[in-house]
């Protein structure tokens, strides 16, 4: 298991000998102690990334296509070892686990297709006195921070793009989950990733260490994946330098379902939409809009669905839900679910904290929501599906935008006309219509509003991590 910091291809202690410990949130135990970077690291690692990028960017896209593609093969290969660091240290499921790193790997494949078609164009200047040349190279050294939830895939959903790219990183990684990082920085150089392109540091500071890497002058980009609270404080201290930012933020995703919806296939998006991941995504329904004639049958049967959730150590095969994060998340799921409950809601399924050791939280259905319930403007990050019945679809409409947020959003419903106009009608960068799983490194995942600024994935995705630059010539 590496521990140390990742920096130019090197393990190295932190500077001042600081360490964080890494604990099993389905357990409690102690599972590493892994070195914790200082500003002093942040700032050698971007050095390194800044020397490393020069070569990288001025390598032929085609290699660094095949490059990409051996560090898709290689977490593949190590998916099942990958997959155990994960359960112990984020505490999802192996399946899902499993499933994690099967997505992780595929950002690098998709990326490294797209290597070679970065485009630009040529058009002639209105007035014909000269062509415009506009094409597109790397933006330099990145800053990443990423998240606890998806310890493998939110940092290779950011790296696979930069590198395609021509550009270096560095990484801050969650302080809940550096293994997975560690680990997979690790085998992306047994693949072929050269020294200093891929810098990996985990730190106690974050704030220090986000100052320190993006003052540092190679800094040019800060790709983050978390909170809207704290993409908000990174935007600030970015802005310092003006400074080129990804930001994929929080959500508070609508999920709709209509009279005419076929209702057995609702609730079987609606436990992948709420319950993927121990539903610990930020694409997770968080609001359950459920037109009136339909709402007692989705609520009895979403009931009976959560009710058959295993919850658990993610290394039981059995559960489908694991712990969650910390004893801070267990304290917020439940002062939300109290909090609907003192409004009005009525508890159909679940509605407690489970007793330790670990975080855990039972699978919970609550009826006869508010639109306004407090609960509605908070993102959940936990098992609980508030169900709000509605009989105006103008009105839902609008109690599903009435949100700072716009990630993702779930529209069931036979009428695929009407579909699309709701879809098109909500304010949310994806919108899964009669479908509840919708991430795929193929599709531009991102969210409108304080969600989130740019697109991850795609054809779109590349280009995040590319300037642009026009050349004015004649001839
Ligand atoms: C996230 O929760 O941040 C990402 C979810 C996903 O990629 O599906």
């Amino acid at each position: 298991m590496q521990d140390k910091l990742l920096i130019n291809g090197q393990w190295v202690e932190g500077s001042d000998g600081q360490t964080t410990d890494v604990t099993n949130p389905a357990t409690g135990e102690l599972i590493a102690t892994v070195a914790a970077g200082s500003a002093e690291d942040a700032v050698a690692a971007v050095d390194a990334a800044a020397a490393a990028q020069k070569l990288w960017a001025s390598t032929a896209p085609r290699q660094r296509a095949e490059t990409l593609r051996a560090c898709w093969q290689i977490l593949l290969d190590n998916q099942e070892e990958l997959a155990g660091i994960i359960t112990a240290e984020q505490g999802k499921p192996l399946s899902d686990a499993r499933g994690e790193i099967a997505y992780a790997a595929e950002f690098f494949r998709w990326n490294s297709e797209e290597a070679v078609r970065i485009e630009g164009s040529i058009r002639t200047a209105p007035g014909g006195t000269n062509k415009i040349i506009v094409h597109h190279p790397p933006v330099g050294v990145v800053v990443m921070v990423t998240p606890w939830n998806f310890p493998a895939a939110m940092i290779t959903r950011k790296v696979a793009p930069a590198l395609a790219a021509g550009n270096a990183v560095v990484i801050k990684p969650a302080p809940d989950t550096p293994l997975t990082a560690l680990r997979v920085g690790e085998l992306l150089h047994e693949a072929g990733v050269p020294a200093g392109l891929v810098n990996i540091v985990p730190t106690n500071d974050a704030a220090e260490w986000f100052e320190a890497a993006t003052a540092h002058k190679a800094t040019r980009m800060v790709s983050f994946t978390g909170s809207t609270a704290t993409g908000r404080a990174l935007l600030k201290v970015a802005s310092g330098r003006v400074l080129r930012t990804a930001m994929e933020l929080g959500g508070n995703a609508p999920f709709v379902v209509f009279n005419d919806a076929d209702i057995d296939a609702a609730v079987e998006g609606a436990m992948v939409a709420k319950m993927r991941h121990s539903a610990e995504t930020c694409t997770a329904a968080n609001r359950f809009f459920v037109e009136s004639g339909v709402a007692e049958e989705f609520t009895t049967k979403l009931s009976a669905a959560m009710r058959a959730v295993k919850t658990g150590d993610g290394t039981d095969p059995e559960v489908s839900c694991g712990p969650m994060i910390n004893g801070a998340a267990i304290e917020k799921i439940s002062g939300l679910v109290n909090g609907a409950v003192a409004a009005g809601a009525t508890v159909a399924l679940g509605g407690s904290a489970v007793d330790g050791p670990g975080h855990f939280f039972e699978p919970t259905v609550l009826g006869g929501v508010k639109p306004t319930d407090p609960i509605t403007s908070e993102e959940i990050f936990g098992p609980v599906a508030p169900i709000i019945p509605f009989t105006d679809t103008a009105e839902m409409i609008a109690h599903a935008n009435d949100t700072e947020m716009g990630l993702a959003a779930y529209v069931y419903t036979a009428d695929i006309g009407r579909g699309m106009a709701v879809s098109e009608q909500l304010e949310y960068g994806m919108v899964g219509l009669n479908r509840g799983a919708m991430s795929d490194p193929a599709a531009p995942f991102g969210g409108m509003k304080q969600s989130g600024i740019g697109r991850e994935g795609g054809s779109e995705g590349i280009y995040e991590f590319c300037e642009t630059q026009y050349i004015a010539t004649s001839w």
